[in-house]
């Protein structure tokens, strides 16, 4: 933790001299204007910067709408197109001809794609999709590789004004089957394969499997882009190969003028109830932060590269690729594969090759290629020239210092700043970050909200805690970007985000602590049923209805974390079987087809890392499960806690040996 202590003063890295000249926010003191603007006069703020910022077809007149708090409106009067925003507004400004996508497949073949080419592509896909009905409002299930096509789907359906809901390829049948269900999507767009690591993994065979399973019915076609060739099974009257439905296509297609609060996209995440929640975002205030943060965050000017490493399936996919970056007609690359092949040195050999500029990246794949560079010099980093690169940036989960120091070190060559951007699924883009020409940085701490962002840590009745002392991370003004609704379910929307104890603000579901002398925050992890495990978001209840829906074998399932020196978190399930607790081999063999159902239940990163059999589980006289018990076993640690509630202390001892 970065917070001082008092003994050891943390680490403190200044921007250079270059970066505060050069950086679209240049100094403290002009972050310190841009928040006293926002706190001067916070919606004056706003509706200044999403004029200077977006191309309106007609332009707001209100800019926040909260007469029916918490569900706020911004520039609701307003119109405008997300797809005409980053792609024909920047072919009209000239940028035609530059590049906006440098795509590198998993096998090396890296393709290109200009502006031009994006509009025209993304138009075909716009039309064959309205040829098909979509239109204004459907909801589109994406189930895609990594590929330029996965961005110009999204950029289809915004163009026509149809709600996305992109599903990460590494879900299971279920899980796609519970999003289209649950979204009431019209049309599925997904590939023959994906391509990851040397391997073919199948798409389309698991939305066959989704569809058999029942449930969408609301579903009209799939449409499915050839990426391997592999075989798959087709239904003539339902399926459509994408290169068939764009053939005869035009090469343009009038943009559905909506409103800002019109529903951009849905993007399922995890809660701390069992069922994941479809996060509905607007387009206007949506797509201001998403251009904004790109702008002043990661400082991206005209002859950046700029690669943000994650998938399209999360939100960090969508702000940080397909929406931030082409709104402000950048260049960047897309990546199809995987870290480690063909070796781990694969980051560093793109950066190399491509001239990146600006590299974004999760602290998991960070600490992976540590251990990776550690073991083999040939795919340590100070072998490849890593001198293009002017920025780092950090999300998904806190940073530690150490891997904080390897990053800045062997990757930024000492010079580059690295922004360690906190913000999550709800939020639709960075909330507390450096600014690179700005904020002096501290290893392990996100630093300060970014302008207009009301961050605060409180108490349970929402009452400021003094820095220096941990609590509860709310914001406490609205902002343009923030989640609208869970799709169809409006009071858990204002369940899991505005608890009425809290005094109206939003409730991010973090820990965070304020450094007594610097105010800088840094976030202590997340206080619900939640689990960051590699910087994805994991359900304990999810998991835990996983488990017991195997009803052959499975009684009784809880789920919770334990530290986990790579992925930040590891999953530890412990488990009561209908038969008698297993032991050695035959304990091995169950926790193996538990970890598979798992996976084949929710996908591979769901499954559990430990699973440990038991009679039963630590449980109070009332039957509640106690989790904060478990939680000290997976860590294994010694029992301290005050266990007088506990209805069966044995089962302490049982669930502490390693069966
Ligand atoms: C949760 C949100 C934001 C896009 C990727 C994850 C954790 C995120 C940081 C950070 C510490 C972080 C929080 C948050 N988190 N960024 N820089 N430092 N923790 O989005 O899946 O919605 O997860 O990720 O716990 O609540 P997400």
């Amino acid at each position: 933790m970065s917070a001082s202590d008092g003994l050891h003063e943390p680490k403190i890295y200044a921007p250079s001299e270059a970066a505060v000249r050069s950086a679209h926010v240049s100094g403290m003191p002009a972050y310190q204007a841009l928040v006293d603007e926002a706190n001067a006069d916070h919606q004056a703020f706003w509706a200044r910067l999403a004029r200077e910022h977006l191309s309106w077809k007609t332009p707001f007149t209100k800019v926040l709408d909260d007469s029916e708090a918490p569900f706020f409106k911004w520039f609701e009067d307003g119109t405008l197109n997300v797809s005409y925003n980053c792609l024909d507004r920047n072919v009209e400004a000239g940028l035609g001809g530059k590049t906006a996508i440098i795509f590198e497949a998993d096998d090396g073949t890296v393709t290109r794609a200009t502006y031009s080419d994006l509009l025209s592509r993304t138009c075909r896909m716009a039309n064959a999709l309205r040829e098909r009905g979509v239109s204004k409002g459907d909801r589109v299930v994406i189930y895609m590789p990594m590929s330029i096509e996965g961005v110009v789907a999204m950029q289809a359906c915004a163009r026509i004004g149809a709600t996305h809901s992109v599903v990460f390829g590494g879900f299971s049948a279920q899980s796609l089957r519970d999003r289209v269900n649950d979204a009431g999507a019209v049309m599925l767009i997904t590939a023959d394969e994906q391509a990851r690591g040397g391997k073919s993994l199948p798409l389309k065979a698991i939305v066959d499997e989704a569809i058999a399973l029942g449930g969408c019915e609301s579903l009209k076609n799939v449409i499915v882009y050839k990426r391997t060739g592999g075989q798959v099974a087709w239904d003539a009257k339902r399926d459509v190969w994408l290169h068939d439905a764009l053939a005869g296509q035009s090469e343009t297609c009038e943009p559905e003028w909506v409103s800002a609060e019109h529903p951009l996209f849905l993007l399922y995440t995890s809660g701390s109830t069992g069922k994941p929640k479809g996060v509905q975002h607007s387009s206007g205030g949506y797509l201001l932060h998403a251009a904004l943060t790109t702008k002043w965050t990661f400082d991206l000017k005209p002859d950046d590269v700029f690669w943000c490493t994650a998938d399209i399936g999360w939100v960090t996919g969508h702000t940080y690729i397909t929406y931030g970056p082409l709104a402000l007609g950048g260049t960047e690359v897309v990546f199809e594969g995987i870290p480690t092949y063909p070796d781990a040195g694969r980051f560093w050999k793109m950066i190399q090759d491509h001239k990146v500029t600006i590299f974004y990246t999760a602290p998991t794949a960070i600490r992976s290629l540590i251990k990776a560079a550690e073991g083999n010099a040939a795919v340590h980093p100070d072998r490849y020239d890593l001198s293009s690169l002017r920025l780092l940036g950090s999300v998904g989960e806190p940073i530690n210092p150490a891997a904080w120091e390897w990053y800045h070190q062997h990757i930024g060559g000492g010079r580059c700043p690295i922004v360690d951007t906190f913000w999550q699924t709800e939020t639709g883009g960075h909330m507390i970050t450096p600014l690179p020409g700005a904020t002096p940085l501290v290893p392990g701490s996100c630093t300060l909200p970014f302008p207009g962002i009301d961050a605060a840590v409180v108490d349970e009745t929402g009452n400021e805690v003094p820095n220096g002392q941990g609590g509860i991370l709310v914001v406490r003004k609205p902002w343009p970007s923030m989640i609208r609704n869970i799709y169809g379910d409006p009071e858990r929307f204002k369940k899991s985000y505005y608890p009425p104890e809290l005094k109206g603000y939003y409730l991010a579901g973090d820990g965070a602590i304020r450094d007594a002398k610097t105010g800088y925050f840094t976030i202590t992890g997340r206080i619900d049923d939640v689990l960051n495990v590699s910087g994805h978001r994991m359900g304990t209840m999810e998991i835990e209805s996983a488990l017991v829906s195997h009803t052959d074998l499975v009684a009784e399932a809880a789920v919770v974390g334990r530290p986990d020196e790579t992925t930040g978190e590891a999953i530890c399930a412990f488990v009561v079987l209908k038969r008698p607790r297993p032991t050695g081999d035959e304990a091995k063999k169950i926790a193996k087809e538990l970890r598979d159902w798992v996976g084949k239940e929710i996908g591979p990163i769901a499954k559990p890392k430990d699973i440990r059999f038991g009679d039963n589980l630590p449980k109070t006289r009332s039957g509640k499960i106690m989790r904060r018990l478990l939680r000290s076993i997976a860590k294994g640690e010694q029992i301290t806690q005050d266990t007088s509630t506990l209805e069966n202390p044995a089962i302490l001892a049982q669930l502490s040996e390693n069966n």
